[in-house]
């Protein structure tokens, strides 16, 4: 990474500096040489201070637009609460910059799509945080799908669970700020993995059920405390996703379940010749009434979210590499919303 630099380093700025700012992307951009962390801007002065001061040189502003102007960064990370991805990605595409989006993309799937024109129209690379699906796990799987491996995968199970594990800190409770609850915060990372191994495969209706049943009885649990009265989200959603060629992805998320587990996040495909288990990558079958496990890694990637990141940074510099992008972000918006909408109606929805 650290090699001979030819170019001036990219300019880059990050609006909201809470944890996923701080862990992941100013942690990342500072390994680099080609990098320079130029702004952080966060709604609460204070915190970009702290920010900018933990990396170095970075000045600290508290309004957006006024820091593009002035800052003109090449590269923005958009890490501030979902309710905002939109305004800061659009401000931050239409000044002229490549933007890395925490997730969601969005809050509902019309903002996703005008998220994704703007980048077209703008000519900038506009890519989004899914990070499980840079799990060398992830990769080897794509990998032996389309090699065929699994033969046809007619059933895909994507479960995000976790007992009593209501966040307890930021805006994760509030509906309004949020979008919603385990779904768009932690089902969609193995919706996007799964959708990404079967090949982002063009689906056809998706129904769903949803509950809140403890997150507005209970107060705590691993994760912190919560105010009981002010949940406003679901505690779980159990979905179905049909797709046009026959096969199904079932999705069951949760910030509160009881589930003998602490937490899972993980999916398994079912295919004709044989299973796969992504979380660590593993591929099974039988031969002669025997049963054989084909290939299996030791433990997980636990690097998948820094290679998000370089992926992103390369593919701004002109690599081929394949990200998680705006046309995918939409995708996953919309799977989003039709789950959401399915719940709250009852009823299946067409796409
Ligand atoms: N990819 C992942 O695994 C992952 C992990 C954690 C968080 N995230 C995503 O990152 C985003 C932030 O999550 P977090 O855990 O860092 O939250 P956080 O609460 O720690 O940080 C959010 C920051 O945004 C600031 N903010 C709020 N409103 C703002 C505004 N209008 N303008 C600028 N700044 C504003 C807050 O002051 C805070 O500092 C969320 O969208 C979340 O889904 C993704």
């Amino acid at each position: 990474m650290k090699s001979a630099m030819t170019h001036s380093p990219l300019r880059v700025a990050i609006i909201g500096a809470g944890q996923v700012a701080d862990k992941v992307h100013a942690s990342y951009y500072c390994t680099r040489e080609d990098l320079e962390l130029v702004a952080v801007c966060d709604s609460r002065l204070s915190q970009a201070q702290a920010l900018a001061e933990k990396y170095g040189q970075a000045q600290a502003w508290e309004d957006p637009q006024l820091m593009l102007k002035a800052v003109k960064p090449d590269i923005v990370s958009i890490c501030s609460p979902n309710r905002f991805h939109f305004e800061h990605t659009l401000l931050a595409l239409e000044a002229g910059c490549h933007v890395m989006c925490e997730k969601p993309p969005a809050m509902t799937a019309e903002q996703a799509l005008i998220m994704c024109k703007t980048a077209r129209r703008m000519g900038k690379v506009l890519a989004y945080d899914f990070h499980h699906r840079f799990a060398l796990d992830t990769q080897l799987l794509r990998e032996q799908v389309t090699t065929g491996v699994l033969g046809e995968i007619y059933v895909t199970n994507a479960r995000a669970l976790r007992r009593c594990g209501v966040p307890g800190w930021g805006v994760f409770t509030n509906k309004a700020l949020q979008g919603g609850g385990p779904l768009i915060d932690l089902g969609v990372h193995m919706l996007d993995a799964a959708m990404y191994v079967l090949g982002f495969p063009l689906v056809k209706r998706v129904w769903a059920h949803s509950f809140q049943k403890i997150g507005t009885q209970k107060h705590c649990g691993q994760f912190g405390e919560w105010d009981p009265a002010n949940y406003t989200v679901e505690d779980s959603l159990f979905g179905t996703i049909e797709f046009h060629n026959g096969s199904i992805l079932r999705l069951e998320t949760a910030f509160a379940l009881n589930i003998p587990e602490q937490s899972i996040m993980n999916v398994n495909f079912c295919g004709d010749k044989a299973g796969a288990t992504l979380f660590p990558a593993q591929v099974y079958t039988d031969r002669n009434g025997e049963l054989e496990t084909l290939f299996t890694r030791e433990q997980a990637d636990d690097q998948r979210h820094f290679r998000s990141m370089e992926a992103f940074v390369n593919h701004v510099q002109g690599q081929a590499i394949t990200i998680a992008d705006a046309e995918q972000g939409f995708v996953i918006q919309q799977l989003v919303a039709a789950l959401y909408q399915s719940a709250e109606t009852g009823m299946c929805v067409e796409l």
